[in-house]
């Protein structure tokens, strides 16, 4: 059977006084594509920061891989990370670098040797559908286009775990719709997937994949009523 890459037990988390998750419970397995749904402000964003240790839980527990929120060493921190690729709700692209060297900058970090980041970048930039923009500013190409380099920056050190904030977000329906079909190609080469998004015509119409909502600051697994 499928391993699970991701399970929160009993997590509570606030900001000061108000309180985002109580009590929230979630199993993930590798492989699976979900989406992660909910109004704006109910705590998506927060969920993915979770997930990536950015924040940590006031009570409870989060394990995803082998590390552990309990028992984390702070130090295990950016190894952890190296297994996650995040796409940011707001790209978060350099705009002084063109798009080659933001795709490749995860691996400029990671220190490796300009031929294989070459080879890694023109591998992912045609997954993508961006060699012919490698040149390119990102002012100077389309919204859809930046995310794309978004997510083929988070992909290109080939992350267990791929979580995207709202990628569909600003982009208009027929885009968005290539987006997400983007990232069912990225889950077929076995990267595992959470989508956040309040774009409920993208949810339904892929609403044979899972769906996880925040509500009552709870996880639930939902279906899309037709
Ligand atoms: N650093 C912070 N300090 C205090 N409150 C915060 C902080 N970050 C977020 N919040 C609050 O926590 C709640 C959850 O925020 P979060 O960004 O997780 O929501 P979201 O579901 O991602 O919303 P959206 O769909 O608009 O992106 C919101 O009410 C937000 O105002
Ligand atoms: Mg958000």
């Amino acid at each position: 059977m499928y391993n699970t890459i991701l399970q929160f037990k009993d997590v509570n988390f606030s900001y000061h006084s108000k309180a985002i998750f109580e009590n929230a419970n979630v199993e993930i397995k590798e492989g699976e594509f979900i989406f992660l749904v909910g109004e704006s402000g109910i705590g998506k964003t927060t969920m993915l920061k979770l997930i990536y240790f950015d924040l940590f839980p006031d009570k409870g527990t989060i394990i995803f891989d082998k590390y552990n929120s309990s028992e984390l060493d702070k130090t295990d921190i950016p190894e952890l990370r190296q297994k996650l690729g995040i796409v940011f709700q707001d790209f978060k692209l350099l705009n002084d670098r063109n798009v080659f060297e933001n795709i490749a900058l995860p691996l400029y970090i990671a220190g490796e040797k300009k031929e294989a980041i070459k080879r890694k970048v023109y591998d992912i930039a045609s997954l993508v559908g961006l060699m012919n923009r490698l040149n390119d500013m990102p002012y100077d190409i389309s919204g859809g286009e930046q995310q794309r380099v978004a997510i083929a920056r988070a992909i290109v050190t080939d992350p267990l775990f791929l979580l995207a904030d709202e990628p569909t977000g600003n982009l208009d329906p027929f885009i968005a719709l290539d987006i997400i079909k983007l990232l069912l190609k990225i889950n077929m080469n076995g990267t595992s997937i959470i989508v956040a998004t309040h774009n409920f015509e993208i949810v339904k119409r892929f609403q044979n994949r899972r769906i996880i909502q925040i509500k009552d600051k709870k996880l639930y697994d939902v279906r899309v009523k037709s």
